[in-house]
């Protein structure tokens, strides 16, 4: 689950996302602290922050470490920066570079490979809006400009009590300004509220009384999947019945599910992998169809209620993926099928690329999915299905398409075509072994 914070600075974002984790038992990322720790060694090598060019060469070598448990300390290059990071040059500098699209792209890519991994509350400017655009929860925090002055002078002072002198007020909130105008007028992924985040002005509140509010919002782990439409849902129902009656049908692996946009790779033997894969996941899930099933009086009303798709062209046309990219970027959960066309024999068949690049191009996981026994219900070249037979179906690990960053474009695909058929062989094995345990 991700709960997305943002706002400007000083409204308290880190206090807050830090104090949210803690309660619901989830990690924290301050990503500000990603772009402060650039910005820090883009200094300490001299490169000149103004320079776009350069300090997009320089983003290619640049990495970051986070040690420590619940106290972070940030690491770059061997050296604990942590404290340094939080000067007034840092902050003017990291502002400064966050602009750059080269330095956007590589951090955004860092961010939602963490996202992936866990439970996370993410705060900074464009959580919501951009980096994870399907968040469970999203929040925006605002403040008065002077009272998030005065809060960042005193933090400044409590940080570094012998520069007193040197620490003004009045220079302070004028930055504040100057800062809150960089990062809100800037071309690329501005800071500005999503529509569906919950703005919070924290002017006249306290830490703890914000915490509390957020962790009041915040749906319960492991979040419920969204309610299925009534129709969807009845239709849904009925199918279940059916496949539990005439085929006992296991679905297993379904702790593998995570909320929001994802393709379901799945192997393809039958005619009945569509509707078995839908009424297998705990939410709607979206198809392609040929445009011509749509023309069919009664079945193109039903199968467009299904969550069906029209397409002219074949699976792998730059149209059609450009379509299964726009059903991604909604939240949907999509159904694949990388082989292709139907398997003739029922075995597993070579996966094409398209499935890697989609992921690539929606930025979204790939949860693999093995049928068993619709072949035998239903197998290519019959015309109706026998109703009896068991049929099983399995999910596995989700891939994620930011493992495999820092490849070539071409090279990542091959390799998440690749894990994406072992995964599925895997499937199969640890069916045809028994079932114990969790799926891999
Ligand atoms: O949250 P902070 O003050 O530590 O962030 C430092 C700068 O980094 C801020 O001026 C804008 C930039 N930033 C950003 O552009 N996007 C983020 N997600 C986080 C921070």
């Amino acid at each position: 689950m991700i709960i997305a914070i943002d706002g400007p600075s000083g409204t308290g974002k880190s206090t807050v996302a830090r104090g949210v984790a803690k309660r619901l038992k989830f990690t924290f990322f301050d990503t500000g602290s990603m772009y402060r720790c650039l910005a820090w060694k883009v200094l300490g090598e001299k490169v000149d922050p103004a320079d776009e060019k350069k300090v997009g060469d320089f983003m290619r070598h640049f990495s970051y470490e986070i040690r420590g448990g619940e106290e972070r300390r940030y690491w770059v290059n061997g050296c604990d920066v942590t404290d340094l990071i939080r000067t007034q040059e840092i902050s003017a500098v990291s502002s400064q570079i966050a602009v750059y699209p080269e330095v956007r792209k590589a951090l955004v890519q860092i961010q939602r490979k963490f996202g992936m991994s866990c439970d996370a509350v993410f705060e900074g400017r464009d959580m919501g809006t951009v980096v994870f655009p399907h968040a469970d929860l999203k929040i925006f925090l605002t403040a008065r400009p002077d009272v998030r002055a005065i809060r960042r002078y005193k933090e400044l002072l409590a940080k570094f009590p012998t520069m007193v002198d040197s620490i003004h007020y009045e220079q302070i909130l004028e930055e504040t300004i100057q800062r809150d105008k960089n990062d809100s007028t800037r071309a690329l992924s501005p800071l500005k509220q999503a529509r569906d985040a919950i703005c919070i002005d924290t002017s006249n509140m306290s830490a703890d009384e914000v915490i509390e509010k957020i962790v009041q919002m915040a749906p319960p782990r492991g979040g419920a999947f969204p309610k299925m439409k009534l129709f969807y849902h009845s239709i849904y129902s009925l199918a279940r019945l059916f496949f539990k009656v005439f085929f006992g049908l296991r679905v297993y692996g379904l702790n593998h599910f995570k909320k929001g946009p994802g393709i379901i790779a799945a192997n393809h033997v039958s005619n009945l992998d569509p509707p078995v894969l839908s009424i297998s996941c705990p939410e709607e899930v979206h198809f392609l169809g040929k445009e011509s099933l749509f023309r069919k009086p009664f079945l193109g009303w039903l199968i467009r209620k299904l969550n069906t798709h029209p397409v002219a062209g074949a699976a792998a046309d730059l149209t059609t993926l450009k379509r299964m990219v726009q059903i991604l970027n909604q939240g949907h959960k999509l159904i694949v099928f990388p082989e292709g066309s139907r398997s003739p024999d029922g075995q597993l068949q070579p996966h094409e690329r398209g499935v890697a690049f989609l992921s690539q191009s929606a930025h979204c996981p790939i949860f693999p999915a093995y049928i068993q026994g619709t072949f035998q219900a239903w197998p290519r070249g019959k015309k109706f299905p026998r109703l009896c037979g068991k049929i099983a179906c399995v999910f596995g690990s989700p891939i994620s398409p930011f493992e495999f960053e820092g490849m070539s474009k071409k090279e990542a695909q091959e390799q998440i075509k690749k894990q994406c058929e072992i995964s599925i062989q895997n499937l199969k094995m640890w069916l045809d072994n028994g079932a114990e345990g969790d799926p891999p």
